[in-house]
């Protein structure tokens, strides 16, 4: 979400003539963007504002503004924290920031702007018709989050739940198309809630619309609540062509007393069946999820449940993190804080009993052959100096495995761009975070 957020609001400093330089010394304007969701992300804000205070003593013209959900979070008190900012704006200014840098421009002024109203922006979203390298694309389809998951700052920093409305994002996503995006990850905090409080069509109504774009290759979308995971959204893995066979689906914890406390609204059980139908209506679906370690008040035993929740359910990848406590969010109250020192041994814990299960997950395609979407230079090639033999390129499985390989000298596409092209590549060996292959089927 932030790296879209990062995209727009890009888009919006082209509007007024700005480049991007290729390092921070070279800037008239930076623009800080940031993420709230544990208290780590929001450290690094701060030491990162430090660095560049050297930047605004050389040069007092340069513009300094800081967007995001630590802008949001923060508001007017950033300005009084740092005090040769200029700009503080929320996650809901970013149609606005234009205008505000014209003013800062003329004025010299300082500004902040917070505000969050309710309801979908729509100037928010431009498509961006200019990068013809891009295959692939993130397309906005919900804002905030009604959920209130004890641990999340997300309700009090992005605002309630809005969808966009079907037509706009199907709109959108033919622009795309036409500047030559292949695929498009669909993002909201719940996208399972899609459209319900509007009365607009349902999430797999949504997909079945886009599943008819033309030239659209493939569909992807996060994140997804469990508590909402329909039978219909699951059948649209079977149905639809053109959804890729991956879903992130974060439980995180394997304890049902602390699933209750994170106020998740599911129990250990319910989620259990859920994959289990997901992988029998589509045996080849990936599966990732997030996890939370040391929530105030979980036990050794509660623990080793979501350790016994990892070896039962084998994901393809996870994503993991210590509890950090939040400003306003409820759990920043709850007693039986969990040390550093435990949280620590948890996390590392928990991701060595997963580090197996995602190599056996990329080892069993060894041999096989996948269709990969490819979506450019591999990034060893992007290093290297130009060689025209032995080019290797990147893309990813249906199943969002990254896949480097070299095409080989039969390919009918040798010697021209593969990428945004679907071909088919025969897996020769697993790395821990990627795959290897070539076209020799
Ligand atoms: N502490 C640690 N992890 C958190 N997450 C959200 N809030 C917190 C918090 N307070 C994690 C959850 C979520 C992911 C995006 O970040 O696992 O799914
Ligand atoms: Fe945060 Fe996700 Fe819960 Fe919403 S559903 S409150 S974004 S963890």
């Amino acid at each position: 979400m932030n790296v879209y957020d990062s995209e727009q609001i890009s888009k919006g400093l082209k509007l007024l003539q700005y480049k991007m330089t290729l390092s921070p010394e070279m800037a008239d304007l930076i623009i800080v963007n940031t993420c709230a969701i544990r208290e780590k992300a929001e450290q690094k804000v701060f030491s990162f504002l430090g660095r560049l205070a050297r930047l605004k003593r050389k040069k007092p013209d340069l513009i300094l503004g800081v967007g995001g959900c630590v802008a949001q979070q923060e508001g007017l008190n950033m300005l009084e924290r740092v005090p040769y900012l200029d700009l503080v704006f929320g996650t809901h200014a970013i149609s606005r920031l234009p205008g505000m840098i014209e003013r800062i421009e003329a004025k010299k002024c300082r500004i902040v702007d917070v505000e969050m109203p309710e309801g979908i922006d729509e100037s928010v979203f431009s498509v961006d018709t200019d990068d013809r390298d891009r295959v692939t694309s993130f397309v906005t389809i919900m804002q905030g989050c009604d959920n209130y998951c004890t641990y999340c700052v997300v309700p009090f920093v992005r605002g309630r739940e809005a969808s966009r409305s079907p037509e706009k994002i199907v709109g959108e996503i033919r622009s795309l198309v036409e500047s030559g995006i292949k695929e498009v990850t669909l993002l909201g905090q719940n996208v399972n809630s899609f459209g319900k409080k509007e009365g607009l069509c349902s999430f797999p109504e949504l997909l079945s619309l886009i599943n008819e774009i033309d030239g659209l290759l493939r569909i992807r979308f996060t994140t997804s609540h469990p508590k909402d995971l329909s039978d219909d959204l699951i059948y649209a893995f079977k149905n639809l062509d053109k959804l890729c066979s991956h879903i992130h689906l974060p439980v995180q914890s394997g304890s049902d007393r602390v699933l209750k406390r994170m106020n998740r609204k599911y129990s250990r059980d319910y989620y259990l069946a859920k994959v289990d139908k997901l992988r029998n209506i589509c045996p080849e679906i990936a599966i990732t999820s997030d996890f939370i370690v040391g929530f105030p008040g979980e036990t050794e035993d509660d623990f080793n449940e979501t350790i016994d929740l990892i070896n039962t359910l084998q994901y393809d990848d996870i994503f993991a993190f210590k509890y950090s406590d939040r400003p306003n969010v409820p759990s920043a109250l709850f007693r039986h804080k969990i040390s550093e020192q435990e949280k620590k041994d948890r996390l590392i814990e928990l991701l060595k009993s997963q580090e197996y299960y995602t190599k056996k997950r990329n080892e069993v395609l060894v041999g096989s052959t996948q269709p990969i979407l490819v979506e450019g230079l591999s990034k060893r090639q992007l290093k290297t100096e130009e060689n025209s033999e032995n080019i290797q390129w990147t893309g990813r499985t249906s199943t969002n495995k990254i896949v480097n390989f070299i095409p080989n000298n039969d390919t009918s596409f040798h010697g021209g761009n593969f990428s945004g092209r679907i071909i088919n590549v025969r897996i020769e060996k697993a790395l821990s975070h990627s795959l290897q292959g070539d076209t020799n089927l």
